[in-house]
């Protein structure tokens, strides 16, 4: 059986029977579901007219969001009375496969960027299936969401590798864009009912908060400082291009492909990131599990390059994904080779096993890319 058709299979087969998606079925400490992963895995099935699957996922979102929206009623009595948010007011960025948070045990939790994603991947899923009945039963939840996002996009918190909770990040900005562009053209169509929650001005003062603090020397930085007091923000030039800035043109489109930002940033991620012959490195100080070659990464970026028309570095990048599998056809969540930080690599081993491995995320930029591959091919 072809890498393809394999790795529909297998995310379908780890699918649970509530619609949430294990992050990885053979590493437990991703026994859970996480919106990020999900929303990418969902949007795989969806290329892959695997339409029921994506509507469970999106619909056991809904419940997870619906369990825990007076969280958003707290969260912005905390801001009111200008408190930090704590647990009590902060949706969480993973759940256990049953849509349950597992409590406050020091998990970063507080990630924003997986709230923007499952907006955009519902958006898609209406798009691609040609049926926006969901909609009607997930008003409550995507009003629910864009009431947290408003609440919390200007505040620092984890990026999307659960790091860094002090910055905000150009990548976590960028879903929220996305994910409430989608919810505005839907809302536009008439698919979607939903009151009149300021849409249009949000996304102007993002893209605006985004050129004005996230870029430096014409390229978007891994992240943006705030002051102390919370009330101006700068670039942060030293810690270097990171992979996940891909995000901020494809699929968010925060940024066109053409926008010379993007390309500067494209630029640097090839050049400093994509490991010759091989797959693409988080960012260049990243020590978890040795810091290795990412497989979703690789993904991503060769999804990038058949919108830009590089044919050949995308297939480049699906021949190596393909090297890589294991002979029962799993894929790993980084590739242990040529590390960044080989010293590094012992610990995690230690703490929490071998690298995750399936990692249904990396099956599905998998299969995003080699959709792509076969849309352009045409
Ligand atoms: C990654 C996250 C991911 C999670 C589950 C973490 O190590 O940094 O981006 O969501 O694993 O796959």
């Amino acid at each position: 059986m072809d890498l393809l058709t394999s790795s529909i299979e297998l995310i379908l087969k780890y699918q649970d029977k509530s619609g949430a998606y294990v992050a990885s079925p053979n590493f437990p400490t991703y026994h859970y579901c996480w919106l990020r992963d999900g929303s990418f895995i969902a949007y795989s099935m969806d290329l892959s007219g695997q339409f029921e699957s994506s509507d469970r996922f999106y619909r056991w979102v809904g419940q997870v969001v619906n369990r825990y929206a007076g969280k958003v009623d707290v969260l912005a009595a905390q801001l009111k009375q200008g408190k930090k948010p704590d647990n009590n007011g902060i949706l969480n960025t993973r759940f256990t496969l049953d849509g349950v948070e597992e409590g406050d045990n020091g998990w970063g939790n507080f990630q924003v960027d997986g709230y923007g994603s499952w907006l955009w991947g519902l958006a898609e899923h209406v798009k691609l299936s040609g049926d926006a009945s969901i909609l009607v039963d997930l008003v409550q939840p995507i009003e629910t969401t864009i009431q947290y996002l408003k609440l919390v996009w200007k505040l620092p918190n984890y990026d999307c590798w659960e790091e860094h909770p002090n910055y905000l990040h150009p990548y976590s900005l960028a879903t929220t864009y996305g994910g409430l562009a989608a919810m505005l053209e839907l809302q536009n169509s008439g698919a979607l009912r939903i009151s009149d929650l300021g849409i249009p001005a949000l996304l102007s003062e993002i893209k605006a908060f985004l050129k004005q603090n996230g870029t430096y020397q014409s390229t978007f930085t891994k992240h943006i400082l705030p002051s102390a007091d919370g009330k101006s923000y700068l670039p942060d030039a030293k810690s270097g291009v990171d992979a996940s800035l891909l995000g901020l043109a494809v699929p968010y489109a925060a940024f066109d492909l053409n926008d010379p930002t993007v390309q500067n940033t494209i630029l640097a991620i090839e050049k400093n990131l994509w490991f010759s012959g091989g797959g693409v490195f988080r960012y260049k100080a990243d020590v978890y599990y040795g810091g290795g070659q990412w497989v979703l990464l690789a993904g991503w970026l060769g999804w990038h390059f058949t919108l830009t028309g590089e044919l050949e570095k995308a297939k480049k990048l699906q021949a190596w994904i393909e090297s890589v599998a294991s002979q029962t056809g799993d894929l790993p969540e980084q590739v242990s080779e040529h590390l960044l930080a080989p010293s590094k690599e012992a610990y995690w081993v230690k703490e929490w096993g071998p690298v995750a491995t399936p990692l249904l995320w990396s099956h599905a930029m998998y299969i995003i890319l080699s959709k792509n591959i076969q849309r352009a091919s045409k």
